[in-house]
């Protein structure tokens, strides 16, 4: 299709959002609104981007740093789309083909609608293109003013229209294809002699109309897709719409969704056939389930690999994790970060993992925290157990080898390995390196004092 460029306005402050954060910054169903806009133009073949920011311009910069095809312009006053996008221009200084034009406040719109704009773009031959919607109540949005022969004659904000233009509910979505000679030489001649005295990148359409140049629409058949977000009630409301497509995708792609309005799975999260979500399940990040899973209700999964069969029970926070197949999790179990639970493993009710490996067929089932650990195959770890992996200053690393049983209530004082096939007795702590095939026991001697209680309610 030849070089695309794109230039994303994303410089106005959001006072409508009420935030100390700029509103292209907010996110979106775990990512900055600004981003989505961003990942749309990417996926139209788009090889350059320039975003004008002014707002926390530091802020948007930094989330972008890893993007050497993102420049960021500056526009220090916003005085208008028209002045913002002048502001962009210099940075693509020698590039020639057509530039993109997008909001990053409008975040919704898909890459495929912007292919096909392109596409009719490039065909008509169009010096502009302006994608637009119908909208039952475009109130708010600047106008589509056709003339007879269906031409686009210039686009008119609400606040400049007629009485007559704001009947007309083709509107504007501020996202436009434009030839680069012509964006280059219209946007000097904008000037801000309106009802808000800014400069209106929409005049660049009166422009070209005069000098003879043909201007095109490309209408979306939903609306949703060029949403545009002011305020807090438009983002949950565009979040919604995401959430639905997400979950849609999945239920058709085979997976279980017991109540999906309750369901909050993030773009990107894989999920296999025939596992079974429960209501207020939040899977985010670059998460993959398996199939034949069931996730029960909430539960929190944050950037995990599980395999297939896993029970995820009620109330258990997992995050980046690894976890095999046939494990059981829960009710209520926390996996912090570098946990990887190998096949058949089962972590129960109130146990806390953290950067520990835990071998096939291994069971932690109750009450247990076990961190900078590793644990071997078919190991019993009993209630209470508790790895002592910190000593205030470094963190320590417990080895336990395949099929150690450890009793309850056992303290294992890291750095420690218990080797092979021992056994730890019940209420133990567990000081020093136990051999393999022993019985490790440490705890001071029972007394009965018998008749005590009678003799102590005598005086
Ligand atoms: C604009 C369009 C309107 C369209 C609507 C769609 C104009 C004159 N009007 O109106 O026809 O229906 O979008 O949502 O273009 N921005 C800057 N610098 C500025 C001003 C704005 O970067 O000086 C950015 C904003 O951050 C935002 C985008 O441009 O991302 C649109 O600006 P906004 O002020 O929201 O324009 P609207 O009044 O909504
Ligand atoms: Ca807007």
């Amino acid at each position: 299709m030849g070089e695309i460029a794109a230039i994303i306005l994303a410089a106005g402050k959001g006072t409508r959002m009420k935030s100390d954060l700029v509103k292209v910054m907010h996110p979106l169903e775990g990512r900055p609104m600004v981003s989505w806009t961003v990942e749309a133009a990417r996926g139209a073949g788009v090889s350059k981007i320039v975003l004008v920011v002014g707002h926390h311009a530091e802020r948007v910069r930094e989330h972008f740093a890893a993007s050497p095809e993102i420049a960021c312009a500056v526009q220090e006053e916003q005085l208008g789309t028209g002045h913002a996008v002048a502001c962009a221009l210099p940075a693509l200084a020698g590039f020639t083909g057509r530039v993109l034009i997008l909001c990053g406040d409008v975040p919704l719109v898909s890459s495929a609608t912007l292919q096909a704009m392109l596409a009719q773009h490039k065909e008509s031959r169009a010096a502009v293109t302006v994608l637009t919607t119908h909208m039952a109540d475009p109130h708010g949005y600047g106008r589509i003013v056709k003339d007879a022969a269906g031409h686009v004659r210039r686009i008119v904000e609400e606040k400049d229209a007629t009485e007559a233009e704001r009947l007309v509910t083709e509107i504007n979505s501020g996202i436009y294809c434009v030839e680069s000679d012509f964006l280059a030489a219209a946007i000097p001649n904008i000037g801000n002699d309106n009802a808000q005295k800014e400069f209106y990148l929409t005049d660049i359409i009166g422009q070209a109309v005069e000098l003879g140049l043909s201007c095109g629409s490309f209408p979306v058949a939903d609306p949703d897709e060029v949403m545009g977000i002011n305020d807090r009630v438009q983002l949950a409301k565009a979040s919604s719409i995401v959430r639905r497509r997400v979950n849609e995708e999945l239920m058709l792609d085979g997976v279980t969704l017991v109540d999906p309005s309750n369901t909050y799975i993030e773009q990107g999260v894989r999920i296999g056939r025939d596992t079974i979500v429960h209501p207020n399940v939040h899977i985010r990040g670059a998460t993959v389930i398996g199939e034949g899973c069931v996730i029960d209700p909430s539960v929190l999964i944050q950037g995990c690999r599980i395999g297939d069969r896993a029970q995820i029970k009620a109330g258990s926070v997992l995050c980046d994790s690894v976890i095999r197949n046939d494990v059981a999790i829960g009710p209520m179990a926390h996996l912090r970060p570098g946990s990887e639970l190998c096949d058949h493993v089962k972590i129960g009710n109130f146990v806390e993992t953290k950067k520990a490996v835990i071998g096939e067929g291994s069971k932690a089932s109750h009450l247990t925290y076990l961190g900078d650990a590793t644990i071997g195959r078919n190991v019993n770890v009993g209630c209470g157990t508790i790895t002592c992996n910190y000593d205030g200053v470094h963190k320590h690393q417990t080895v336990i080898e395949d099929d150690v049983f450890v009793g309850s209530d056992v303290q294992l004082v890291a750095p420690v390995t218990i080797g092979r096939n021992s056994l730890i007795a019940a209420g133990t702590t567990v000081t020093k390196d136990v051999p393999p095939d022993s019985l490790a026991i440490a705890r001071t001697p029972q007394v009965n004092k018998e008749g005590w209680k009678l003799r102590k309610a005598k005086g």
